[in-house]
């Protein structure tokens, strides 16, 4: 639910450039790629990552109900949503910066899209998923897995800075 805070001012600065981009119609192609890469390395890897690793993991052991197993069902093809979105976004990004300028009504789409997404998303896991589940576990599994979540973390860093180095690599060879 932390984690769900940053995304959500992260989102509000993405608001504040889409309406720039719709105002100028022209695109600043590194804000396009910092977004990306914060909601590929942290609100992706990292968060979703947490979610789909450890807890959906976690609750599939588990005896859910059949709502909470059906919303279950629908957060993870959300997720799924949420990361074509943003292949989409870099892939209109890139036609742009090769010349295309048209694809700028992609990039307006995607983006509109993944500021939308996200919230509703959100208010379904702070709302009703989270607080819906937590009577799965018994104290001593909740203890565990906010280890886990610890552990899981301290990996992001190292990961996303290995990816950096075999994708500069590339380049070269
Ligand atoms: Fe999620
Ligand atoms: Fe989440």
């Amino acid at each position: 639910m932390i984690e769900h805070r940053l995304i959500e001012k992260m989102l509000k600065i993405a608001r504040m450039e889409l309406d720039i981009i719709k105002k100028d119609r022209k695109i600043d192609a590194v804000f396009i790629d910092t977004i990306v890469d914060f909601i590929r390395t942290y609100a992706d890897r990292t968060h979703h990552g947490k979610e789909e690793d450890i807890l959906f993991k976690e609750l599939e052991k588990k005896k859910l109900n059949s709502i909470d197993k059906k919303i279950m069902k629908e957060l993870i093809e959300e997720h799924i949503t949420a990361r074509k979105a943003v292949k989409e976004l870099v892939d209109a990004t890139k036609k742009y910066t090769d010349g295309d300028l048209k694809s700028i009504d992609t990039i307006i789409e995607k983006l509109s899209f993944l500021i939308s997404f996200y919230p509703v998303h959100i208010y379904k896991e702070d709302k009703v998923f989270f607080p819906d589940t937590e009577k799965y576990f018994i104290e001593a599994e909740l203890d565990k897995m906010l280890n886990d979540f610890w552990e899981f973390d301290k990996k992001m860093i190292h990961e996303k800075y290995n990816k950096l180095y075999e994708s500069l690599l590339k380049k070269y060879t």
